[in-house]
């Protein structure tokens, strides 16, 4: 499997550079980068996700820090977390952060085409990855998490949002996702639900005055 070419284009110093691991593996620099917002981010993913977690967890794409360390220690007795990524050197890092864990799986594969069961999983996780993915690689980021999961399985998803004008960072964050992130500003022009299926139930809560939205949601029961 290749490296997405948005990837390589536009994230190398961040993900694909074994470099840019050795710098970025720091929370207090991820903590940074969202202003002072990881461990709240984090943790109202994770409360989002549930608060023991039975059955079968997804992590699409790693994180820096210690969200997937975090995200393990709420599993409950026989539950299990996959995390897939389509950096192996993305992988490599993670696996020395959570070393021999037969609950943990460490999947190399392509958010837009999971390599994963349909109806599989209890609940998955999007935790800033669709800011970084053009739309069309976003719309079958969304469609693919939503096929894993079971019916009536949560998706939870924490990413940057529109903050109102008048917020202190509108115009520093304007200028930061333009120059380095330039798919990031399609989550300020456009609702996350407008590339989700239709009739998948979500609610939506936001946070640091706008910037991050959380979105959580619930696969259909009964499919149309
Ligand atoms: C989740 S995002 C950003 C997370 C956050 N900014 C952080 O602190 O790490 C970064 C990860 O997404 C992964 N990624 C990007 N595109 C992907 C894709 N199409 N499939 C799977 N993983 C992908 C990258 O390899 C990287 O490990």
């Amino acid at each position: 499997m290749g490296v997405p070419a948005y990837l390589l284009r536009t994230y190398w110093w961040a993900y694909v550079d074994p470099r840019a691991v050795r710098l970025f593996e720091r929370q207090w620099l991820v903590n940074l980068i969202l202003w002072g917002n990881f461990a709240r981010l984090r943790d109202a993913a994770l409360d989002a996700l549930g608060g023991r977690l039975a059955g079968r967890t997804l992590q699409i794409a790693c994180v820096y820090g210690d969200l997937t360390a975090r995200l393990r220690a709420r599993l409950a007795p026989g539950g299990s977390l996959d995390v897939v990524d389509v950096l192996r050197v993305q992988l490599e890092n993670l696996a020395r952060k959570l070393p021999g864990d037969p609950r943990v799986g460490l999947l190399h594969g392509d958010s837009s085409a999971l390599d994963l069961e349909s109806g599989s999983y209890d609940r998955a996780l999007l935790f800033f990855l669709l800011h970084e993915q053009p739309a069309e690689v976003r719309r079958r980021t969304l469609s693919e998490a939503m096929r894993v999961l079971k019916p009536g399985g949560r998706l939870v998803i924490v990413d940057y949002h529109r903050p109102a004008r008048c917020h202190p960072l509108f115009l520093p964050m304007l200028a930061i996702l333009k120059t380095l992130e330039p798919f990031a500003l399609d989550l300020w022009r456009h609702d996350i639900a407008e590339w989700l299926p239709p009739d998948a139930a979500l609610s939506r809560c936001t946070a640091f005055g706008g910037l991050y939205q959380m979105l959580t949601v619930r696969k259909a029961v009964c499919e149309a």
